[in-house]
């Protein structure tokens, strides 16, 4: 079926490269987002909103970047040019590449924190703090150079470690553990919270539908959230799929992805607002983002369980640690992006290409940290260099490549690769074939355009 090339590994079992793929969809964007936005924009109704979202339009893209990635069995860029070669279509596979750099170097700054507050929690730096003392705390850290410069190279090197030993010794073997430790400690913590005494407003908030808050763009952040969530648009989920075995259910997959993504989205929610609730805390829109796991969270699950210094202390070491895995999953899966891309295009050993993206990366990540400290007076376009990251690859490199890969699939692709590679040369059935043509020619590109236009301010739908 596909263009095999002997010297490339591939994912040793499905069960590994469904986690491999997981660990990268599930990522602080499901803790620190998708609870808020559903909280504040009509609880049970948003989640609706948000799955139509990712069934109607996630799940299509992302069977395209893994049909893409494993036919080609190459890197994001090798990838567009084995399909489409001498055309414009060879920028979007190096579009994904230059996205995955760009948000690894950002993402770790913020992993980084995580593993800051683990070390913290563990130290039991947050017994006996007041309400008060937790935004100073995170105010003195992300000010102080020195520390969050340590953190953000130190999860790049954790993360250098785990690529260079390989998709199945590294990347595979990594997620066969720490997935199912996540989902355990996600459990753990859910049925800690919803045991707490005011736990059931909490849970009301999150749930609780109320149509009358879905608006125009309420719609456009439950996609956009689907988007970032799942990992799409990018070359990750490509690159994965370019080591799964000939095999592998695309079909399946993808669906299997989306839904534990977006269980461990939903139970997030389930830890968050039992403890912001029991604690008494006001959610605002401030709470969207670092402040919510850096201030908001450290305080409730101090208040919450301060009563029993040992369960505190054990929530919170949790808590922390689940932040690390979620967020060391999904840096893993963009330094491979650029990893694969450097070694196979450039003809590097894997370790060489690793070395030089981990270096490259730092450097940029050291930029984006600093901008928090001595360079947070530099500003463009009014964002400091971190906020400016963020926003062009969440708001316009995803959307962007997302919108081409579903053109790309939908328009340029011949129908017969398609239907091979989603039925395993005919092996399976794919009933779901026409349908997925179908969101991919029109419903995707169209929804997305919307999107980016109304984000951009170029266009205002709504
Ligand atoms: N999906 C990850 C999250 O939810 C973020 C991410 C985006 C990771 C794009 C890889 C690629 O946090």
């Amino acid at each position: 079926m596909s263009n095999h090339n002997p010297s490339r590994e591939n994912f040793g079992s499905k069960i590994g490269a469904l986690l491999a793929a997981a660990g990268s969809a599930v990522g602080l964007g499901n803790i620190w987002r998708f609870p808020i936005l559903t909280g504040q924009n009509g609880g049970a109704a948003f989640i609706l909103i948000y799955v139509g979202c990712v069934l109607l339009m996630g799940i299509p893209i992302m069977m395209s970047e893994f049909l893409i990635g494993r036919h080609t069995r190459a890197n994001a860029a090798g990838a567009y040019r084995t399909l489409a070669p001498g055309t414009r279509w060879n920028w979007v596979g190096r579009l994904a590449v230059l996205s995955g750099f760009v948000i690894l170097s950002y993402y770790s700054v913020v992993a980084g924190w995580t593993a800051e507050y683990t070390a913290m929690a563990l130290g039991n730096c947050f017994d006996g703090k007041t309400t008060t003392d937790f935004p100073a705390m995170f105010a003195n850290f992300v000010s102080n150079p020195w520390r969050n410069l340590f953190w953000t190279i130190s999860f790049m090197l954790i993360t250098h470690v785990i690529v260079v030993r390989g998709v199945k010794s590294g990347i595979e073997k990594f997620s066969k553990v720490m997935m199912p430790a996540l989902f355990i400690i996600l459990v753990v913590l859910a049925a800690c919270a919803i045991t707490l005494p005011g736990s059931s407003k909490g849970i009301e908030f999150l749930l609780k539908p109320d149509f009358s808050k879905i608006t125009g763009s309420v719609v456009l952040s439950a996609m956009g959230q689907a988007f970032f969530s799942l990992s799409l648009g990018l070359g990750c989920l490509c690159t994965y799929a370019s080591y799964f075995r000939d095999d592998t259910n695309i079909g399946k997959t993808a669906l299997n992805v989306s839904l534990i993504d977006s269980f461990v989205a939903i139970m997030s929610g389930f830890i968050i607002f039992p403890a912001v609730f029991n604690a008494g805390y006001a959610i605002s829109s401030n709470d969207i983002g670092p402040s919510l796991l850096f201030i908001t969270m450290p305080n409730v699950l101090e208040q919450s369980f301060g009563n029993i210094p040992i369960l505190a202390y054990g929530v919170s070491v949790l808590f922390y640690f689940l932040l690390v895995v979620a967020a060391l999953t999904s840096t893993i899966s963009l330094h491979e992006v650029v990893t694969a891309y450097v070694s196979e295009e450039f003809r590097m050993s894997r370790r060489k290409a690793a070395t030089f993206v981990t270096i490259a990366c730092s450097l940029v990540g050291i930029v984006c940290a600093l901008s928090f400290g001595p360079l947070d007076g530099i500003k463009i376009f009014g964002m400091s260099i971190f906020d400016l990251f963020d926003y062009v690859s969440s708001n316009i490199f995803l959307p962007v490549g997302g919108m081409l890969v579903s053109i790309f699939t939908g328009w340029y692709l011949d129908k017969k690769l398609v239907h091979d590679e989603l039925t395993n040369r005919g092996t399976l059935r794919a009933p779901y074939l026409r349908l997925v043509i179908f969101i991919l020619r029109y419903f995707a590109p169209i929804a997305i355009a919307t999107i980016l236009l109304n984000q951009l301010g170029l266009f205002r739908f709504f």
